[in-house]
């Protein structure tokens, strides 16, 4: 979803955060993904989020939401307070939506995608 339509081979949507990061899945009962995202510590306090998508026949049901806040409720565990992520122009409504604000202009992907840097800062209460 992140990649191939972009003609970059399996494989290449992974880094070196992969180990260390956690990564949720929704999957449908055969095992299919759905919904896929990733988190990782910046530093003590700050969490990064990336490898956010939803299969393209499953977005406008509330699983992007879940899974956004199930990884704003895995970074509380994990301490965090801060959470940043570089947004693709056309999906930085969403993260609009759910509390983020925009920093700034992020980095253009494949010479085509421009992202947004966004933040926010986690109240201590969970909401999923
Ligand atoms: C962006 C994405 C993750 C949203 O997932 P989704 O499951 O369709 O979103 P949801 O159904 O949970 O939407 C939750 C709310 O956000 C809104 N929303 C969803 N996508 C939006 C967008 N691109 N812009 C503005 N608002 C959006 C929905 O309308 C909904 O609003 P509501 O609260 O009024 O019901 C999904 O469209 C996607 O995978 N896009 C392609 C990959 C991508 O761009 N990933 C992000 C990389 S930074």
């Amino acid at each position: 979803m992140l990649r191939a339509p972009w003609g970059r081979p399996r494989g290449s949507e992974r880094d070196a955060e992969d180990a260390r990061a956690v990564h949720l899945m929704v999957a449908a009962p055969d095992g299919t993904a759905l919904a896929v995202g990733r988190l990782h510590r910046l530093d003590d306090v700050t969490g990064q989020i990336r490898y956010m998508a939803v299969a393209p026949h499953a977005r406008g049901r509330g699983l992007g939401r879940r899974m956004l806040f199930a990884l704003e409720d895995r970074a509380r565990t994990l301490g965090l307070r801060r959470l940043v992520l570089d947004a693709r122009e056309a999906a930085a409504g969403f993260y609009l939506r759910h509390g983020y604000r925009a920093l700034g202009e992020g980095h253009v992907l494949f010479g085509t995608i421009r992202h947004l840097r966004m933040e926010k800062l986690l109240a201590p209460e969970a909401r999923t």
